[in-house]
């Protein structure tokens, strides 16, 4: 969602905020801002659109000269994306900036009861009434009014403020929105999420809610809410810059699919000793898997895709009911939670506001939970009772690729131990599970490298309308998956079925040559799914089969067909992915669309 930038030291701030926001461009904007303060005045700049309309309307930030900057790029929440509701906002005197990331849920209340103070709003924004609340509550002291107003806001931000009163600092605070200050030599800075600032820095603190950071030139302080001071560790970025760029690759997202290999392999390695799976950050945990009598899993989007394959997989394997819910829907129903009850959440931001809702919703009813999270030092990590990282590296793509294949890793490894636990695996089949594990890096390279082909066949239905997936059991999880990558970027309607619900009513969808993506590597479910490529066939329908090497019958029925190598039928979502999301990305970069940054997305949810 909306990404922020601080700057202050020796150099010229707006050069700096622009390259930082381009960093963020992933995150999804709609319009971006900057505020610079030259020592005597603030100059701010705002422009609804792409970053490249404010580069050019303040020449590369040389119109906006000043040592002490904020910049934002906003995604609309309240009010249309416009100059106006742009941010920085700030107070009549213009003495007082502040960008803002996350909602304001009371901001009605707030700006009734400032309007009624005389204060006038020009935005539609809760931001706004931020900017009049610290100019009435300012009264010399910069955190006090700060602090003033954080007792009187409900909902979440993560703030950047400049004082034409205070010179030499810039300030920043966070309630459930992501913020890190970086520091640097001689400068300092404050950013949403680590890229924007990694050219700068590896040196980072990471603020938890309701803590306030006064950030000068030279020093950093930071406070708590009752203004006491208080001491945080300084943590060192391990991952290179390289992972926040681009490669040589057109876009992040065929970068991150290429890494898959690699990501995949991070993520295992960790866990696997002497033949052995081993979850050091549940060593000490309080749960007794062997007596786990179900387990529940929580996650949005494709992080709640990569849950459901989960489900399947740990059902088979180790014999435990697992639930699987979206987290918008969970923290509302009143689950039925409690003690010896485990909830498994699933994110790659570790930021997403559902989810992180559901963590708090389940321990409240005594549940113990485990976060399955690709961002370092992410909020969810400090709000479940144990960690699990997925070692993704940095996903830029708003399009998640990389991360969701890590998350399916984690979750064949809980499975593992589950069963393990429970009794329900044999050690030669533990062995072959985790010799087969240990195979997957290769085999998805192999997939990956048929990549050319797959991009042949995307070229045909560039023009599609609708696009089908459908598939049984863990085929039907990867076909939800393989809709949503094509959708979400390439704008084309894309539904998946269970294969066997068809003829309850989508069947009549199905015309000439409407493309149908069929799954199927779960031997078992063979000639089910087959009977069901049958019935599309017949209505007209053209179908590519996603299947395992060997499967030839599948060419008695399918029109095109893409072999992934043979695993065992766990693992078989790692690999049947892959031509699903090359499927989506080859629809979508050969419409010409910026694949990265699809419209109305945004990278991190902050918002609910
Ligand atoms: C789709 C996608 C989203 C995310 C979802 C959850 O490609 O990336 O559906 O999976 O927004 O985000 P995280 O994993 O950050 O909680």
């Amino acid at each position: 969602m909306c990404g922020i930038v601080g700057y202050i030291g020796k150099k010229q701030a707006a050069p700096i905020l622009l390259d930082g926001l381009s960093k963020l461009e992933y995150r999804g904007y709609d319009s971006a801002g900057m505020a610079v303060f030259d020592g005597e005045n603030i100059k701010i700049e705002k422009t609804p659109g792409r970053l490249k309309v404010l580069e050019e309307t303040t020449h590369g930030g040389e119109l906006m000269p000043g040592m002490i900057g904020i910049g934002h790029t906003r995604w609309a929440t309240h009010g249309v994306p416009s100059t106006e509701n742009a941010h920085p906002h700030f107070n009549a005197s213009r003495s007082i900036a502040v960008v803002h990331n996350g909602i304001i849920e009371n901001y009605i209340k707030l700006k009734e009861k400032m309007i009624k103070r005389g204060y006038k709003f020009v935005s539609d924004t809760d931001t706004e009434v931020l900017a009049h609340m610290l100019d009435y509550y300012y009264k010399g002291d910069p955190v006090e009014a700060i602090i003033k107003v954080m007792h009187r806001v409900e909902g979440s931000y993560a703030l950047g403020i400049i004082f034409t009163d205070c010179p030499d600092d810039v300030f920043a605070v966070r309630k459930d929105s992501p913020l890190v200050i970086g520091k640097g030599e001689g400068e300092n800075f404050i950013a949403s999420d680590v890229p924007a600032i990694l050219k700068y820095t590896r040196n980072v603190y990471y603020i938890q809610n309701e803590e306030i950071a006064k950030i000068g030139t030279d020093k950093i302080e930071f406070f708590n809410i009752d203004a006491e001071p208080i001491e945080k560790e300084l943590h060192r970025v391990e991952w290179d810059m390289n992972a926040a760029e681009k490669g040589g690759y057109e876009f992040f997202m065929m970068k991150e699919m290429m890494e898959q290999p690699k990501v995949i392999r991070d993520t295992f390695t960790p866990h696997i000793k002497n033949n052995e799976i081993v979850f050091d950050e549940l060593k000490d945990a309080d749960i007794d898997f062997s007596k786990l009598t179900s387990l529940h899993i929580v996650a949005c989007g494709s992080a709640y895709h990569a849950g459901f394959t989960g489900k399947y997989v740990i059902e088979k394997m180790a014999r435990v009911p697992v639930y699987v819910d979206l987290a918008s829907e969970f923290r509302y129903r009143n689950p039925i939670l409690g003690e010896g009850d485990v909830v498994v959440l699933i994110s790659q931001s570790g930021e997403t506001a559902d989810t992180k809702a559901a963590i708090g919703e389940a321990k409240a009813k005594g549940a113990k939970t485990i976060a399955i999270v690709n961002a370092k030092g992410s909020s969810m990590t400090r709000e479940a009772d144990y960690t699990i990282y997925t070692e993704a590296g940095p996903e830029i793509s708003v399009a998640t690729t990389k991360a969701y294949s890590a998350q399916l890793i984690i979750l064949y490894m809980l499975a593992i131990k589950l069963a393990e636990e429970k009794g329900t695996l044999k050690e030669d089949e533990k062995k072959q599970l985790i010799s087969d594990l240990l195979r997957l890096p290769e085999q998805v390279e192999m997939v990956l490298n048929n990549k050319e082909r797959i991009q042949k066949f995307a070229n045909r239905y560039i023009a599609a309308k609708d696009i089908f997936f459908i598939g049984r059991g863990i085929d039907y999880a990867i076909a939800i998956e393989g809709a949503l990558k094509l959708k979400e970027i390439s704008y084309i309607h894309a539904e998946a079925y269970a294969a066997g619900e068809l003829k309850h009513g989508t069947i009549s969808l199905i015309e000439e040559n409407t493309l149908v993506n069929a799954v199927l590597t779960q031997e078992d479910l063979y000639d089910k799914t087959i009977s069901n490529i049958r019935e599309v066939k017949s209505r007209g329908a053209f179908v590519m089969a996603v299947t395992n090497l060997g499967h030839t019958k599948i060419e008695e029925v399918a029109d095109y067909v893409v072999y992934i190598p043979e695993t065992n039928k766990y693992f078989t979502n790692t690999l049947a992915i892959i031509p699903l999301q090359l499927f989506g990305y080859f629809v979508s970069a050969g419409k010409g669309y910026d694949v990265d940054h699809p419209r109305n997305l945004a990278k991190s949810v902050t918002v609910e």
